[in-house]
């Protein structure tokens, strides 16, 4: 079978018609759609037609040799960041030394037995997927920053908010054993559960004093304007749940949708906590700052009406954890929760 890996560009520059033919062959063999240049020069004049995911290339060679070719390269934006193998017959010091000086960290040692040739290839190229993955993953979170600090900019009263809540919830979260791409999206979906609060008024934003019935409707209705804004952006769909659900209550009493318990979404449940905690413990407008103690203590009190009975006591250990409350501040009724 052939994976999308393997019908992969790999560019080979070998003066050696003898060897190139050889990894030609083996690279082919194995799916890959395969470029050849007998030099650097001829390999720019590919690279003006091909964008290879790789490229192989010897480091002797007559006209232009590799240490020009790989020079030349990175000097261009369109290939700067395509992976790069030297390929050398003669493994000289001064060769390695050169290259590594340059930023070239792969090495293939002429002759290599075409099975071990293969398995660098791919090895190499998969490496560079997963460098891009992560490159892709900080744009992403580097995007996601810049529209949860509109929400910041425009609401004086809550500088810092989003990162400390995107604190505690990771802490929570890993506390649950929650990882990889899950925790990833508690990430993004806690920078960005008050994004919908972009349609709500300055005047009831920004109000100092207790919100009428009609601002309160428009207040309450940051949670789904937040989640049909990011609904059609694919990549954050696994954040809907946190923006949609993180002001439900354990016993129904929340919004948008008046949930209760397990109904709601777990990603609701878990931000409730620690956006209730973060908000309480910071001042605003309508209260002073209160110590974390207290508003641990009432978290724990309202464990099984606001919040999720179960998730509760794990919050608190976090908060212990960050040395924020003591561990005989831990109601023992919380403590003993599942
Ligand atoms: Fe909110």
């Amino acid at each position: 079978m052939t994976s999308p890996l393997q019908r992969r560009k790999i560019l080979i520059v070998e003066d050696s018609q003898e060897i190139r033919k050889i990894l030609v062959l083996t690279l082919e063999m194995e799916h890959y759609e395969v470029h050849q240049a007998e030099n650097g020069e001829q390999g720019l004049r590919i690279l003006q037609q091909v964008r290879p995911d790789l490229i192989i290339s010897d480091i002797n060679m007559p006209q232009m040799n590799g240490i020009e070719f790989f020079k030349a390269l990175r000097k261009n934006k369109s290939f700067d960041t395509v992976p790069f193998i030297f390929l050398t017959a003669n493994n000289t010091q001064e060769d390695i030394q050169q290259g590594h000086e340059l930023g070239v960290e792969d090495y293939i040692t002429k002759p290599i037995a075409p099975q071990d040739f293969v398995a660098i290839v791919h090895a190499r190229l998969v490496r560079a997927g997963q460098v891009q993955i992560a490159q892709m993953d900080q744009a992403y979170l580097e995007t996601v920053n810049v529209l949860a600090n509109v929400i910041e900019g425009r609401d004086p009263h809550t500088h810092g908010h989003v990162e400390r809540v995107a604190d505690y919830a990771r802490r929570l979260a890993e506390k649950m054993r929650w990882n990889g791409d899950v925790l990833r999206m508690l990430e993004f979906g806690a920078r960005l559960h008050d994004i919908g609060k972009i349609v709500v008024p300055d005047q009831v934003l920004k109000k100092p004093g207790p919100l009428t019935d009609p601002e309160w409707v428009l207040m309450k209705s940051h949670a789904e304007a937040g989640a049909k804004m990011l609904a059609p952006i694919t990549h954050l769909r696994p954040t809907l749940p946190y923006i949609l659900f993180h002001h439900e209550r354990w016993d129904g009493s929340g919004y948008p949708r008046g949930l209760k318990a397990k109904e709601i979404p777990v990603e609701g449940r878990l931000l409730a906590i620690v956006d209730v905690f973060d908000a309480i413990t910071t001042a605003r407008p309508y209260h002073p700052a209160r110590p974390a103690h207290e508003v641990a203590r009432f978290i724990q009190v309202k464990a099984g009406t606001f919040f999720d009975p179960s998730l509760v006591p794990i919050f608190m250990q976090v908060l212990v954890d960050m040395k924020l409350i003591t561990r005989d501040q831990v109601s023992p009724s919380a403590a003993t929760q599942p």
